[in-house]
C-alpha cells in the first residue's frame, strides 16, 4: 500500500483537554489511486492531509507510508521521506514571491542537493510541462492565479514524488483555471502518481477515482 492509516487520532493542544480534530481514521490508498477528500469545514481534512504528508504527527494510531512505520521514523528520516517522496499543492500557492517561477521550481531540488545544471534544466522542463514556457522569469505576483498554481504543481513535481497531496488546489481559482489544474492532476495520476486531493467542489471530486467523505474527525463513507 502507498498510504495506510490505522485508527489515526489528532488532538490539538489548547483548552482544558485539547481540541480533537481526528477521532480514529482508517483507510488504505494504493499506488496510482486518485482520492478526493471531502467534508464540511473543520471536519479535519487539512489535519489528515498534513499527517499523510509528514508535515504533522498524529496523536495516536498508526500510519504506514509505502509500508514503513512513520511513527517509528526519526525526524531526519521523516523529512527525507517528505522531500523525496511527496509533492504538495496548497490553496494559497505558498510560492516565494521574490523568486522567479523558475527559481521556485528549483528550490526543492537544491534542498535535495542535485547538481546546479541538472536543476535548471529540469525546472525548465517542468514549467514547459505545465504550460508555462516563456514565463520562467516572471515572479508569482506577475502571474495569474491559475499560472501560480501551475508553478506550484511544477515545484511539487521537482523531486519526482510518488505522491501528490493537494489541499483545495482550486479553492482560489475561477472555474476554467480550476478545470485546468484538475486536468493536470488527472494527467499526472495517469502517469502513475498517487494523488490525494481535498476539495469542496463536487464536480471535481466526481472526477477522482475514489471519494473519502469526512465528518467530525471520522470517515463517513
Ligand atoms: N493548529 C491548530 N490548533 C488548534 N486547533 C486546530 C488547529 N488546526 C486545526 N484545528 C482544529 O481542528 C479541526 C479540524 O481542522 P482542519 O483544518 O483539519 O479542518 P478542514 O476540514 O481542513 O476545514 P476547512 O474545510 O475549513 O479547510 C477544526 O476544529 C480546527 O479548529
Ligand atoms: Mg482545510
Amino acid at each position: 500500500m502507498t498510504i495506510s492509516c490505522r485508527g489515526l487520532t489528532k488532538v490539538y493542544e489548547g483548552g482544558k483537554s485539547g481540541w480533537p480534530a481526528l477521532r480514529g481514521i482508517s483507510f488504505d490508498i494504493g499506488p496510482g489511486e486518485f482520492a478526493a477528500v471531502t467534508g464540511p469545514s473543520g471536519c479535519g481534512k487539512s489535519t489528515l492531509l498534513n499527517i499523510i504528508g509528514l508535515l504533522d504527527e498524529p496523536s495516536g494510531g498508526g500510519y504506514f507510508l509505502h509500508g514503513r512505520d512513520v511513527v517509528k521514523m526519526s525526524d531526519l528520516e521523516r523529512s527525507d521521506a517528505r522531500r523525496d517522496g511527496i509533492g504538495f499543492v496548497f490553496q494559497a500557492f505558498h510560492l516565494l514571491n521574490r523568486l522567479t517561477a523558475l527559481d521556485n521550481v528549483c528550490l526543492p531540488m537544491m534542498y535535495a542537493g542535485a547538481p546546479d545544471k541538472a536543476i535548471k534544466s529540469r525546472a525548465h522542463e517542468l514549467l514547459h510541462k505545465v504550460g508555462l514556457k516563456g514565463k520562467e522569469i516572471k515572479t508569482p505576483l506577475e502571474l495569474s492565479g491559475g499560472e501560480r498554481q501551475r508553478v506550484a504543481i511544477a515545484r511539487a513535481l521537482a523531486n519526482s514524488p510518488k505522491i501528490i497531496l493537494a489541499d483545495e488546489p482550486t479553492g482560489n481559482l475561477d472555474s476554467s483555471s480550476s478545470r485546468e489544474v484538475m486536468n493536470m492532476l488527472l494527467a499526472l495520476n495517469k502517469e502513475g502518481i498517487t494523488v490525494v486531493m481535498v476539495t469542496h467542489d463536487r464536480e471535481l471530486a466526481a472526477l477522482a477515482g475514489r471519494n473519502i467523505r469526512m465528518m467530525d474527525g471520522v470517515i463517513e463513507s
